[in-house]
């Protein structure tokens, strides 16, 4: 049987476990939600005979939200885009505008199509824009499935979440071909800008999966995610174990993942690079079948301790939640910013910084619970009542301080610790000392730094309670063009 070049194609996508544009576009959305539009394009003055100028858009649903989609088609000139093929996206995106509704593109191209020169550098341009004027009005998912290369990157990277399949999705501004001719150096592509690599170094990617099946999954469970459950249908978890939750030793790890299950909506956690940063963990979870936005440090990695990775990725998680209306939960057990020559030198301050502002000006509903423990700079970063929590909780044995007990002690007890005869036991002694002294959570409650001591078990109750005090809250912040976020 004699094949039609259009099935060879169709056959040659298939052959890289790739899917073709409508395919996905069918396992996406809701069944029969779709409504393509501009179906008759055909390419542009130059060239009339790429069918759909190679990319699909329409409106369908997920879980029965309206969403708007463009999807590139590899089988049409390799997905490359043309004129009228940027002109068709950027008309989908003012769409979901006018619509207030998610933009979702599915991104399989060889980039700008060179048959049409610098038109379709243009083209590009018009999508960047775009996406930055559309930024915290509506969402905005990229899902990389398959190339994605050159200024062409620059589109997913200023959408919301980027999801990418393993092995079959790669993104670089540069590719290995050109990487090799300019430095001289060979490098695979996975290395170089593969979903694996993007999802737990450079921190790109947000959500990774084995396959597109699975890949369309997750962003169908985003959606859902945002949705608000009704409380009839709400699973509460078993909050009692809470009580026996974190480790007698209190230098020991636990996983906060396991804090963050205990007091949300049973499976309503929605992990957020999961695999970047790991010292810090961000998602979206239920709360009696309510969304909020839960950034939690993590003990069992770096100590919890907030590195440059770790302030971007809270950073910039809570600036959607704010924009989205999302009320943030901060559970916080934090000894305090990453100490080290490396870390100065990569900008921590400025990227702590990032934080700090993230915070300070998100108007949303937010509420901390200290779980642990809380010291200095961090204390305040993440979400104190100074720079505007509207409920700050601790669980009874917190501590909170200037700076940990085993900093302190090395400077105020210096001297003592110095001429003890028993230098480790004096310094036991006086970290002790501190703790009692300094450090006691009745001391932060005694200043008005918390508003309540808490028990783990009833902390769930009281976050329900708590966010339901201030649903309505009305915070603005002073007119102005824009802030100056430290980037
Ligand atoms: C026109 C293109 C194209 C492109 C691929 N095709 N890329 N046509 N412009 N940019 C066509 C091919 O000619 C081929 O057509 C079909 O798509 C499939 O391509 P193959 O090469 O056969 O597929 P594959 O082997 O899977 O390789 C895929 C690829 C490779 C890795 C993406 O095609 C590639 O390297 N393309 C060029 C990538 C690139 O350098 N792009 C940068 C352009 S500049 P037929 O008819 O044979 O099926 C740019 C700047 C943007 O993007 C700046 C924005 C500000």
């Amino acid at each position: 049987m004699i094949q039609s070049e259009e099935q060879k194609k169709k056959e040659k996508q298939h052959k890289k476990e790739k899917k073709t544009a409508q395919e996905r576009l069918d396992e996406l959305l809701d069944s029969g939600s779709w409504t393509e539009y501009q179906q008759f394009t055909a390419g542009s003055e130059q060239d009339k005979s790429y069918p759909n100028d190679g990319v699909i858009i329409g409106v369908g649903t997920i879980h029965g939200v309206k969403v708007c989609v463009y999807a590139q088609d590899f089988t049409v000139a390799g997905g490359s885009l043309g004129k009228i093929h940027a002109q068709k996206i950027a008309w989908i995106m003012d769409l979901a505008y006018d619509m207030n509704a998610p933009i979702i593109g599915l991104n399989d191209s060889g980039g700008a199509r060179i048959q049409e020169g610098i038109e379709a550098l243009s083209g590009y341009g018009s999508i960047f824009y775009r996406n930055a004027t559309y930024s915290g009005v509506i969402p905005q998912i990229s899902l990389i499935v398959g190339p994605c290369a050159g200024g062409a990157v620059y589109s997913p990277a200023l959408t919301d979440f980027i999801f990418m399949v393993e092995k079959t999705s790669q993104m670089f501004i540069t590719g290995p071909k050109v990487v090799q001719a300019v430095t001289g150096s060979a490098s695979c592509p996975e290395e170089l800008g593969g979903a694996a690599m993007h999802a737990t170094i450079s921190g790109n990617a947000h959500v990774i999966s084995q396959t597109e099946e699975q890949l369309f999954q997750q962003v169908r469970a985003l959606i859902c995610a945002w949705k608000t459950v009704q409380t009839s249908d709400v699973i509460a978890p078993n909050v009692k174990q809470m009580d026996y939750l974190l480790p007698d030793d209190s230098k020991k790890g636990y996983d906060s993942k396991k804090v963050i299950c205990g007091i949300v909506d049973v499976d309503s956690f929605y992990e957020i690079h999961e695999k970047f940063a790991r010292n810090i963990v961000v998602g979206f979870a239920k709360l009696n079948g309510e969304p909020i936005g839960i950034i939690a440090t993590n003990p069992k990695v770096k100590a919890g301790c907030i590195d440059v990775d770790a302030s971007d990725k809270a950073a910039r998680f809570v600036r959607f939640c704010d924009a989205f209306g999302h009320p943030l939960l901060v559970l916080e057990d934090v000894s305090g910013f990453m100490p080290g020559v490396d870390q100065e030198q990569a900008g921590l301050i400025r990227h702590g910084a990032k934080i700090i502002y993230a915070f300070a000006t998100a108007t949303v509903p937010r509420i901390t619970v200290v779980t642990r423990k809380a010291y200095g700079g961090a204390f305040v970063a993440l979400n104190s009542k100074a720079i505007g929590a509207d409920f700050v909780f601790a669980w009874p044995a917190s501590e909170i301080s200037v700076i940990g007990p085993e900093g302190a002690s090395s400077i105020i007890y210096a001297k003592e610790i110095h001429e003890s005869a028993n230098p480790e036991q004096t310094k036991k002694e006086k970290m002790d000392a501190y703790r009692k002294q300094y450090a006691s959570i009745y001391k932060a409650a005694e200043v008005g730094l918390i508003d309540d001591i808490i028990s783990p078990s009833e902390t769930r109750e009281r976050l329900i309670q708590s966010f339901a005090l201030v649903v309505n809250k009305k915070r603005s912040l002073p007119g102005r063009k824009h802030g100056n976020i430290p980037l």
